[in-house]
């Protein structure tokens, strides 16, 4: 059989391509079901896009890649397919867009938008092999078990990237890429929690907080929570998209206040006052129980010296902590790295050295921050392919 466009993987971009592909277009996934990273987004609810996108929010070896199709499929473009499908939303919080119902209403959406734009979709469908021949690409597929042969003039990959395997994901587009000489971006977990020696935070499990997560790449304001293997929370996911393995961080337990002008006031007006009780008025309990043993905070305020103060301070809004790792594929949200975008088209996303071989979404070396940044990365990545085919 011929198709105009073979599409590999029926996620965001891959169906977001197909619905702008034009109708020669076949859909092929491995799963049972189209967009289960979508149904599973925002806990069911899926973060599908942000009100403030900008390529700052993005990370990748060239930072300006993105610019070209974000500008031209924007959240505006996709807030309103949204509500030309009748699907509530509502900001959550940071610009974050989330279904008032259900993540699927977003997977029903994409496989109608598809549909009506005449693509086919096969599920369960596997690729055993692709070669390029006399100006096509002749896939040997296995579709609910028989082996299917196709042939295209235009390949797009989108299967993503590596973050959880036992949801289906797989090194694909990066073995067919490198079966064609493109470039890779090593790849890494993004978008994931820390994990620290065993034991180190077990009695702290289940405490949040704000705070400021830092190193010497990026800063960010947002919960941080403790767990029994470690460190989790917005504030972390984001950070970990920064950090590379033996980095240690700097942990802002009380961010917005100038904490050695107050503690010194304090020491003048509540000079009785015990330091854990001072600190108890920003810090939940079970975490100043923790500092006071890990600091070894004792005494009252008038006892302390300035240069005790300072030290507090900075024990407290500069602590430095080296994760020993991270939680890895099994929970990351996203990969970092991937398809050189140098090998790409910032217009188009076709390989520049390989005609009709498209790379979207995940699978490229561009990966957002958390908050419906992937997403919308995905949405304009297989909108612009879409769009070229
Ligand atoms: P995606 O992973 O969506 O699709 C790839 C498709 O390819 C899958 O359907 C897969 O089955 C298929 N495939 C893979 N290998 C194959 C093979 N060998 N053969 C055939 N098919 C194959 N982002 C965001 O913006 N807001 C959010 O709320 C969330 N929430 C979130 C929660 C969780 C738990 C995760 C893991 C991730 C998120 N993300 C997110 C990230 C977001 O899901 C992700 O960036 C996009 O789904 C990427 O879209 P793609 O289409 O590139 O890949």
């Amino acid at each position: 059989m011929f198709v105009n466009t073979v599409i590999l993987g029926a996620g965001a971009a891959g169906m977001m391509c197909a619905a702008h592909a034009g109708g020669d277009c076949l859909v092929v996934d491995h799963a049972k079901s189209p967009g289960e990273k979508i149904r599973i987004s925002g806990g069911g609810r899926s973060n599908f896009t942000n009100l403030d996108v900008t390529p700052e929010n993005y990370l990748s070896q060239n930072p300006h890649f993105c610019k070209s199709a974000l500008a031209r499929y924007s959240q505006w473009d996709f807030i309103s397919l949204v509500d030309r499908h009748g699907i509530s939303w509502h900001e959550k919080t940071l610009g974050q867009l989330f279904c008032d119902g259900s993540a699927k209403q977003i997977v029903a959406m994409l496989v109608e938008e598809l549909t009506q734009a005449g693509a086919q979709l096969w599920l369960k469908t596997s690729v055993e092999k692709v070669r390029y021949e006399g100006g096509h690409y002749q896939l040997t597929l296995l579709r609910d078990g028989s082996p299917q042969r196709v042939s295209c003039a235009n390949l797009v990959l989108a299967t993503g990237g590596k973050s959880i395997p036992k949801m289906g994901a797989t090194g694909l587009a990066y073995d067919i890429a490198r079966q064609f000489d493109l470039p890779l971006i090593d790849t890494r977990p993004g978008l994931v929690p820390f994990t620290f020696p065993e034991g180190r935070f077990t009695t702290l499990a289940g405490t949040a907080l704000p705070a400021r997560l830092s190193n010497n790449r990026a800063s960010f304001d947002e919960a941080l929570l403790f767990t029994h293997r470690g460190l989790s929370g917005p504030a972390v996911l984001q950070l970990s998209s920064y950090w590379h393995e033996g980095e240690a961080i700097t942990v802002n337990l009380i961010p917005q206040t100038d904490l050695f002008t107050l503690l010194r006031d304090q020491r003048q007006a509540q000079g009785r006052r015990a330091l854990t009780t001072e600190i108890a008025r920003h810090l939940p309990g079970r975490l100043v129980d923790f500092l006071t043993a890990e600091f070894a905070i004792t005494g009252r305020l008038a006892d302390q010296s300035d240069a005790a103060l300072q030290a507090l301070c900075d024990a407290l809004q500069s602590w430095q902590l080296t994760p020993g790792g991270s939680e890895g594929y099994r929970t990351a949200e996203v990969t970092l790295g991937g398809i050189d975008t140098d090998a790409l088209s910032s217009k188009t996303m076709q390989a520049k050295s390989q005609p009709g071989l498209f790379a979207i979404g995940e699978a490229v070396d561009v990966t957002g921050w958390l908050g419906g940044y992937n997403f919308q990365w995905a949405w304009a990545s297989g909108h612009a392919a879409g769009q070229a085919i």
